[in-house]
């Protein structure tokens, strides 16, 4: 798994005074936050940041592997990318992240199309990377890490809204659900020094911004002992017990850093989500009442294939016991169709589990044998692809119904909306989400973005609350 080749001498000599960067994200909210890392260390290294990928000296694509269609979009957008270098030869471009993690040296050496290939722990490495591109060489750093957590690096927030930003506190993910790639192109879990997560929170507080998003694979297993080596909670002392930070305490200590910037948090794993959690979220008015909770599945023999390590009932207890302590709390999901040898009938479960937990909102997606995964190895894609796609469209189908009720329950109430951007469809409107993340759409009169708004909803669609502000 671990890897790393600098093609020629390594060089310490930084070429980046003058020069800009221009980098693209694809995947998930943590690469879009890794991206923000990475300009803070092009920035550090003297490069400029630029939107405008024909003023760039660099582009980076910050990748996705966790379908085939991410991998394949990102495929075109390198050969498109490649037609551009006939143009500028000098044009340096680099693949980083979980493509380039998963791939190694394939982009480089076999296809040649990229000059420069991080993996997601290797980002330090890019100016060096560049600088030996510069000399005329291909480089690559693919090494994992079990220490990587960027910790004291600033991010530059790139494209924001000054509203609304990521603190990535955790990286990679140990829990090896047969399906996924991420374990293999993240390495393994990691938490980031607390002090460093509060740090970066109250940076973000005095410049103004209003909701924070703890960012993780699984943030419910955040553990912090004081640094060193990771300790299993079970194996740990009572007294280091006692004194280790657990998700639900930085939860409560980054809520505590300013009462008015809402607190948000993604992905939760059902099995490590604690009652400690649910009740700091019911404590602090600023932690968002919403959850992101993938079910994957709603069967139980499905979800054993899966290595999700819980049963069908025990997702829905842990629904039940979302519902009773925090109540009138978000809940969203993610669904997988046509797993290996799901059978119609194991299919339907899934549909009853939606129907059941009721989910705001949900995001869906047919199975995609990733190499390397356990599925892969061990298990038959055998689940025919009109199969995949017509389960896929049930599932929408019904969520759809789902997010349609829930949203007709929030007529005639108000609700607290942050504004974060103008409405897409008229720059007359603003839009903003509510505490359960719900998108909320209204005229935006005499508000700006950044402003809390109360907001009488009046109708609704699948996907949006419509209203106006009650002053
Ligand atoms: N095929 C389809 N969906 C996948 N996911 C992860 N791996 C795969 C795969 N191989 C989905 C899961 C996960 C989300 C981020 O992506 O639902 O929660
Ligand atoms: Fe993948 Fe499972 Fe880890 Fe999520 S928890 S990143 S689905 S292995």
């Amino acid at each position: 798994m671990q890897e790393t080749q600098v093609a020629g001498d390594v060089h310490t000599a930084v070429k980046g005074p003058g020069k800009h960067f221009y980098i693209e994200s694809y995947g998930c909210a943590m690469n879009f936050s890794d991206s923000e890392i990475i300009g803070s260390i092009m920035t550090d290294n003297g490069y400029t940041h630029t939107n405008d990928e024909f003023a760039a000296d660099v582009v980076f694509l910050n990748t996705c592997a966790i379908r085939d269609n991410a991998e394949q979009t990102i495929r075109h957008r390198l050969m498109h990318l490649r037609n551009n270098k006939r143009k500028n030869s000098g044009l340096i471009i680099g693949v980083l992240g979980c493509m380039a993690e998963r791939l190694k040296t394939k982009l480089l050496e076999e296809e040649k199309l990229v000059d420069v290939v991080a993996g997601p722990d290797a980002y330090r490495d890019l100016p060096k990377l560049v600088a030996e591109v510069e000399d005329g060489n291909k480089a690559i750093n693919v090494l994992l890490s079990r220490e990587e957590t960027y910790a004291e690096i600033s991010p530059l927030r790139l494209n924001t809204n000054g509203v609304s930003a990521f603190i990535s506190i955790m990286r990679g993910c140990d829990n090896m659900c047969s399906f996924c790639v991420v374990p293999f192109t993240r390495g393994r879990e990691r938490s980031r020094d607390p002090e460093s997560i509060l740090n970066e929170a109250r940076i973000l507080s005095q410049s103004g911004y209003k909701e924070i998003t703890l960012l993780g694979q699984n943030v419910d297993s955040y553990l912090w002992f004081g640094g060193g080596p990771k300790i299993d909670f079970k194996n740990a002392t009572e007294e280091q017990k006692a004194n280790a930070i657990t998700f639900d305490k930085l939860l409560e200590m980054v809520a505590l850093v300013d009462p008015q910037m809402r607190i948000r948090f993604s992905t939760s794993h059902p099995k490590d989500i604690s009652d400690a959690v649910l009740h700091t979220i019911v404590k602090y008015e600023n932690i968002c009442n919403y959850i992101h909770l993938p079910a994957q599945s709603g069967n139980s023999r499905i979800l054993e294939a899966m290595n999700r390590t819980y049963t069908r009932e025990w997702y829905l207890d842990k629904v039940n016991r979302i519902r009773e302590i925090i109540p009138g709390c978000g809940i969203s999901c993610d669904i997988i169709s046509g797993f290996c040898s799901e059978t119609e009938e194991e299919h339907r479960d899934t549909l009853s589990l939606m129907e059941i937990s009721r989910f705001d909102f949900s995001y869906m997606y047919k199975y995609s044998e990733r190499p390397g995964t356990l599925a892969q190895k061990k298990m038959t894609d055998d689940v025919p692809e009109e199969v995949k796609s017509r389960r896929l469209s049930e599932i929408i189908l019904l969520q759809n119904r789902l997010s349609l009720e829930n949203n007709r329950q929030y007529i005639g109430k108000v609700v607290r909306v942050l504004a974060d951007n103008l409405s897409k469809k008229s720059d007359k409107d603003l839009s903003g989400r509510n505490d359960q993340n719900v998108k909320v759409v209204f005229p935006k009169e005499t508000f700006s973005i950044g402003d809390f708004v109360d907001v009488l909803i009046e109708r609704v669609t699948t996907t949006t609350l419509i209203g106006k502000a009650i002053k």
